[in-house]
């Protein structure tokens, strides 16, 4: 795919989805909170390779507090791997990330624990541990946080839990649960302390229509009621379209472009648009 680069129509400030504007298409309507101002994400310059393929070229990035932005793109075009580098599971062979307004290059080990135990990650591959029941699983960040009870952890699992409609499996095993069950186990785990800062990776991969509108829903919904800031990759621009106020879309190793819905629909490259026409997969 070749392309004019970042594209110019990004305006500075975020869309904001109002209810009235954004039905989830499992009948239920989850408000959202406004974002505000304070940039939780801010990536400039970031660059990195696998061997001699250039994965992300120069990638500039801001995420303002309270914004739902979704990042789309070809499979293969970096969006784990910018996910990933976001969270300071890999390191970047050039550029600058601030999350939570920390350099991720100028923490150490224990601030950079202390600084995951507020951003939240669901794995694009469950990334569930296969020893530990469900239960397990979902109150592992809340135990290495270690500010509550065994009671408190307990309920704060059952809850997180019944919101992704899984109330009864906590003593399961995840070999035990379907791919889709797996992946809602990872949205509760993700969820577990209430992070500010949220990356979900495909949070719907495999899962049916009517339970994808319902994880789209409930992300805009946990936005709503912790006022969390959410990036979410998928590749299910249909159902995504309700929760996300803005997009970027990776390709060539760069954001190819970056906007609104209405960007890109108003923009006159043809690729935007295919990535955003409705009911046609293009990726
Ligand atoms: N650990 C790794 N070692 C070598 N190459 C890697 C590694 N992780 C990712 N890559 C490469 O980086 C590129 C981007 O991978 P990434 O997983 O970010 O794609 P993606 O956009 O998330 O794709 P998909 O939509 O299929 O999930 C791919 O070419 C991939 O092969
Ligand atoms: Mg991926």
């Amino acid at each position: 795919m070749s392309g004019p680069g970042t594209h110019p129509t990004h305006s500075d400030e975020p869309t904001r989805v109002m209810p009235s504007l954004a039905p989830a298409t499992d009948g239920h309507m989850a408000p959202r909170a406004a974002a505000s101002s304070e940039v939780v994400l801010d990536v400039r310059g970031l660059t990195h390779y696998f061997g001699d393929v250039c994965v992300l070229d120069h990638i500039d990035l801001q995420v303002r507090a309270g914004e739902i932005v979704g990042i789309i793109g070809p499979g293969g075009s970096g969006k784990s791997v910018l996910v990933k580098l976001c969270c300071g599971l890999l390191t970047p062979d050039a550029g600058q990330i601030l999350v939570l307004g920390q350099d991720l290059r100028e923490i150490d080990e224990k601030q950079r624990q202390a600084l995951r135990t507020r951003i939240g990650l669901v794995f694009q591959n469950y990334a569930l541990f296969d020893f530990m029941t469900v239960g397990d699983n979902v109150a592992f960040p809340m135990r290495q946080r270690g500010q509550a009870t065994p009671e408190e952890i307990s309920a704060r699992v059952q809850e997180r839990l019944a919101e992704v409609d899984l109330p009864k499996v906590q003593h399961l095993m995840p070999n035990e649960l379907s791919g889709g069950m797996k992946k809602r186990v990872g949205l509760a785990r993700a969820n577990i302390n209430d992070p500010e800062l949220i990356f979900f990776d495909d949070p719907t991969a495999g899962l049916d229509p009517v339970t994808s509108s319902k994880i789209f829903n409930l992300i805009r919904r946990t936005q709503a009621q912790r006022n969390s800031t959410c990036i979410v990759i998928s590749h299910d621009i249909d159902r995504m379209r309700p929760a996300c106020d803005r997009y970027l879309l990776l390709a060539d190793s760069k954001i190819y472009f970056q906007g609104t819905e209405r960007d890109a629909m108003a923009s006159d490259d043809p690729v935007v648009r295919d990535f955003f026409r409705r009911d046609e997969g293009v990726q």
